[in-house]
């Protein structure tokens, strides 16, 4: 059986370069906390600090931990991907950088968003970070709301990357990335991309959120 760590339950991915990406960086020893296999190991003498820490920790109400989150500063990026199972772009402040060899980026979506799916099937994605000017109006509109999902594209100017992931013209910078890894991780996809290009635009200042509010630096 495939190890937990390495359990990929998103899209396709059963690829190379996912499998080269497992073997030389090992997911954390971690696993769906909705899962069954995630109880018997906190009842296992042998579980590990960390492990017992996040049982703690998830005690924590989740109102409390937004609020708490709320005071991350963030940058704000519109990810985005394309292919066969369709566009899809979405504002997301979950966004890191995981490591420089192999050029690295995560990026953490909501599984409760049916269309996020889209960037498993398509296996690229696109990290669009966002300018404080015009970032804020195109920030609510790939937010949802009211705007129509098929729609959200007609703002911006956006070209396809070589993974064909969309790209937007006004980026602070634009990573195009190929999916490698992806895990369901509580509420949220942890999708893990290879950086196979860096389109670097304006060196101008970023769009940020923080307090539940759209801030300039
Ligand atoms: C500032 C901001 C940051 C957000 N960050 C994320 C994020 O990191 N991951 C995520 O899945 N959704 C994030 N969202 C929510 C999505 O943009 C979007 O509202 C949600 O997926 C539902 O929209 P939908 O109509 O595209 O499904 C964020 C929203 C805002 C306004």
């Amino acid at each position: 059986m495939e190890p937990e760590s390495m359990a990929i339950p998103f899209g396709r991915l059963g690829n190379r370069r996912a499998a080269t990406a497992a073997r030389v960086a090992p997911a954390l020893p971690i696993c769906d906390a909705g899962s069954d296999a995630f109880r018997p190991r906190f009842q296992d003498p042998g579980v590990t600090a960390s492990l017992q820490r996040a049982a703690i920790a998830m005690t924590i109400e989740p109102k409390a931990f937004r609020d708490a989150m709320s005071r991350f500063a963030s940058a704000v990026h519109i990810v985005t991907t394309d292919g066969a199972a369709g566009r899809r772009g979405v504002t997301a402040t979950a966004v890191l950088g995981v490591s420089d060899r192999p050029a690295t980026l995560l990026v953490c979506l909501n599984a409760a968003s049916a269309a996020n799916e889209r960037f498993g099937a398509n296996g690229n994605f696109a990290v669009n970070v966002l300018a404080a000017e015009r970032g804020e109006s195109l920030a609510r509109i790939f937010a949802g709301g009211d705007a129509d999902p098929a729609e959200r594209f007609a703002h911006g100017t956006w070209s396809a990357a070589a993974t064909g992931a969309p790209l937007l013209a006004d980026a602070l910078v634009g990573f195009d990335c190929r999916l490698v890894e992806a895990r369901r991780i509580a509420t949220h996809h942890l999708l893990i991309g290879e950086v196979e290009a860096v389109h670097e635009g304006a060196d101008a200042p970023p769009l940020l959120y923080h307090a539940r509010g759209y801030r300039l630096l």
